[in-house]
């Protein structure tokens, strides 16, 4: 039986259904207690309506059911938070601070917070971005997760909290939506091939990302967070590679399968954020220090992503 008692911030998100899921087989399920700030319609039980920028509700969850982890993904992402920069900067740090405050005081033991490719900027050599480099974000969500990585190291080197995150490349998966970032487009095209066999793309033709398949990112969080203590060496963020592609690219794999689809190109204020951050990821570290190792490519992806959604 699982010692263990975690709580899900943001779990009705595009992670957070997902991640749900499978801490629930990892942990059983009356283990697993899911928080947001919106309700849904089947709301999979044990949850809570949660803002985490209400610090006394959080401590008021974490008693109630003697917490021992937390999994903080309530954020806005890159586009959203371009367009509301202010609250952007509250939600993304104060929410961080709540919880590794917590920590901090001993309340809860190990927390998990993801980092993204987004805290790399324009000065970062963008082919096979190293873990260690030149890191100018120019967008106020990678500033944010920049600033949350130096709080999480930190944190752990001056108060021994046990914190733990990856940097997430674009995330693609079927069973939950996007939440307003700029790699949106490559889980949206999936939808738009099998309805429309046409889509029009926020993105230039040429604009490569990291980016990854759901299942991938929620095995790496839970065999990171698994890991002895000591293994984990870093402890701001971990860079993790994914599949690079660009639209082009990801549309001549839907071709495989749908040779009728088209793509078309309106890029938008997001290909600006695209271009400033990298193409592919050198995940070294990720591999040393913990073992990680990617299953999905871009075929197998785009397979397993047509036949769940038609
Ligand atoms: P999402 O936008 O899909 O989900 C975020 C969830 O947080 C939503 O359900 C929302 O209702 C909830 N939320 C918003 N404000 C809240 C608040 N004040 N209190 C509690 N809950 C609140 O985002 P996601 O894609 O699931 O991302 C989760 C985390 O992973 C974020 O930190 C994001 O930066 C990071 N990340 C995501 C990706 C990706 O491609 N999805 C890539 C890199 C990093
Ligand atoms: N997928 C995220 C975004 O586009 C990257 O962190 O915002």
């Amino acid at each position: 039986m699982s010692t263990e008692r975690i709580l899900i911030i943001g779990s009705n998100g595009q992670i957070g259904l997902e991640l749900a899921e499978s801490l629930r087989v990892n942990y059983g399920s009356e283990n697993v207690i899911c928080s947001d700030v919106r309700k849904m319609d089947h709301q999979i039980e044990p949850f809570e309506i949660l803002d985490i920028l209400d610090k006394n509700r959080l401590l008021e969850i974490v008693n109630k059911y003697k917490i021992t982890q937390v999994y903080l993904l309530a954020a806005l992402l890159s586009a959203t938070a371009e367009k509301n920069p202010k609250f952007a900067w509250d939600l993304n740090m104060n929410g961080l601070f709540h919880v590794l405050d917590l920590a901090k005081e001993g309340i809860i033991k190990k927390i998990y917070w993801p980092s993204s490719i987004a805290v790399f900027g324009p000065t970062t050599p963008r082919l096979l971005t190293p873990q260690y480099t030149v890191m100018e974000p120019n967008t106020i969500y990678g500033i944010s997760k920049q600033a949350g990585e130096r709080y999480c190291e930190y944190y752990h080197q001056k108060y021994g909290v046990d914190v733990r995150s990856i940097r997430y490349p674009g995330l693609i998966g079927w069973k939950s939506a996007p939440g307003g970032g700029t790699t949106d487009y490559a889980v949206h095209i999936y939808h738009e091939a099998l309805k429309n066999k046409t889509y029009e793309c926020f993105l230039s033709a040429e604009t490569a990302l990291p980016m990854m398949y759901m299942p991938d990112a929620i095995r790496a969080t839970i065999e990171l967070m698994q890991s002895p203590a000591e293994k984990v060496k870093i402890r701001s963020s971990y860079n993790l590679a994914g599949i690079s592609f660009n639209p082009e690219q990801i549309a001549a794999s839907i071709r495989k399968h749908i040779p009728a689809f088209t793509i078309t190109y309106k890029p938008d204020f997001r290909q600006a954020i695209a271009d400033s951050w990298p193409q592919s990821i050198n995940d070294e570290h990720a591999s040393k220090d913990w073992g990680w190792k990617l299953e999905y490519d871009l075929d197998a992806m785009t397979q397993v992503m047509l036949d769940n959604l038609a």
